[in-house]
């Protein structure tokens, strides 16, 4: 398996969600920073499951224990490694997926792949639980980020046909990110929040889920960081964010809108303020072949519905090799959107925090 990600900041992921602890170890974060551990256990209770009707009933404190890489709250230099130890497991519920696939789920390719070896308790390492590592290491990033003046804020942008708000895409501003970078179930416009509430209930009274959108922003990038082709901006914050269970899609900037506009609309024109080249508007998402242009990042990801529901559904019965129903049991998020806001915005970090370290420019405090 493949869950290891970065050039310069690299991040490896491990465990399953039933497994007896589940982890990252983390290279390339410079010696010498000191990190506040209270910032980090904001970001994994923000994502930890639990917190209302939302999400999964399951209960985890998702409390991180570092084996190494941080001294006296001091970075060492070597590679930082973290666990969370699983301390809610019902295994049970799981044994009888393995040869009936869910539908939506990982279990049939999984089953393919690994010849049913795989740890399939919880969705193993395909569970949703692995972006608790992820929102550690974010976390971390994060507050070099800050250092730097960056600030990387997301809110839940729609749930189903409810639509929050959007971000002002050439005026959002760091104070507006870092207020919804330490919400549960972040949005700009409250009244948006009681109407996907409503959706998200209504889906879960019915045995069933609900997709949504994520809407991250990034500022206080200088411009000119990224590299053409295959190294830019938008493919590293792809590949990153595609590493999160359930995206099944990432715009930037107007993104898909684009392709119904004429240049003359799309195009943001240039003007100088107090010596710094900006943008009037921002469709492209503060990224130009692959490189910052200084103005705010921007972009939306896009989340399936969850695909464990309890609405009887068809699958295939792979021991018997015949056509069956299943009816699923466990806990699960009835949407996984407002979980998965603080991993995207901990994805993002990342991302980065590894294009910076590239250009040599992520340096101790
Ligand atoms: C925060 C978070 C929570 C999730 N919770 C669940 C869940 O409770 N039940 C479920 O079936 N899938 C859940 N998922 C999604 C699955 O892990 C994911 O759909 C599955 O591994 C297949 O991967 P894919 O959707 O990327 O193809 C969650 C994902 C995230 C990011």
């Amino acid at each position: 398996m493949s869950s290891t990600w970065g050039e310069r900041v690299k991040i490896s992921v491990f465990g399953g969600s039933h497994t007896e602890a589940i982890g990252i170890t983390i290279d390339g974060i410079p010696a010498g920073f000191a990190v506040d551990l209270d910032k980090i256990l904001l970001q994994m209770s923000r994502r930890a499951p639990g917190r209302d009707e939302a999400a999964t009933p399951r209960k985890e404190s998702d409390a991180p224990e570092l084996l190494c890489g941080i001294l006296d709250g001091i970075t060492t230099g070597e590679p930082i490694t973290a666990i969370i130890w699983n301390t809610n497991k019902r295994s049970r519920d799981y044994e009888s997926l393995r040869f009936t696939p869910r539908p939506g789920h990982a279990d049939y390719t999984a089953f393919v792949k690994y010849g049913g070896k795989n740890d399939i308790r919880g969705g193993g390492h395909f569970s949703g639980r692995l972006t608790a590592p992820i929102v550690f290491a974010g976390a971390l990033c994060r507050q070099l980020l800050e250092a730097k003046g960056i600030a990387i804020g997301a809110h839940v942008s729609s749930v189903g046909q409810v639509h929050d708000d959007c971000f002002d895409a050439v005026n959002v501003c760091a104070d507006e990110l870092h207020k919804l970078s330490t919400e549960y179930f972040p949005v700009i416009n409250p009244a948006a929040k009681d109407k996907m509430y409503a959706e998200i209930k209504a889906a879960r009274e019915a045995g069933d889920s609900i997709g949504g959108t994520v809407e991250c922003a990034v500022v206080g990038m200088e411009a000119g960081i990224g590299e053409p082709m295959f190294g830019g901006v938008e493919n590293k914050l792809t590949s990153i964010i595609y590493g999160i269970p359930a995206v099944k899609g990432i715009e930037f900037g107007a993104g898909f809108a684009l392709s119904e506009m004429h240049g003359s609309e799309s195009n943001d024109a240039f003007y100088f303020s107090e010596g710094t080249v900006r943008t009037a508007t921002n469709n492209m998402g503060g990224i130009l072949g692959g490189i910052t242009t200084g103005m705010p990042i921007i972009l939306r990801t896009a989340f399936k519905p969850t695909p464990s529901i309890s609405l009887p559904q068809k699958t295939v019965n792979l021991q018997a090799g015949e056509n069956t129903e299943i009816e699923i049991k466990g806990r699960h998020d009835p949407c996984i959107v407002p979980r998965a806001a603080p991993v995207v915005e901990a994805a993002a970090a990342i991302a980065i925090a590894d294009m910076l370290a590239i250009e040599g420019k992520l340096v101790k405090q």
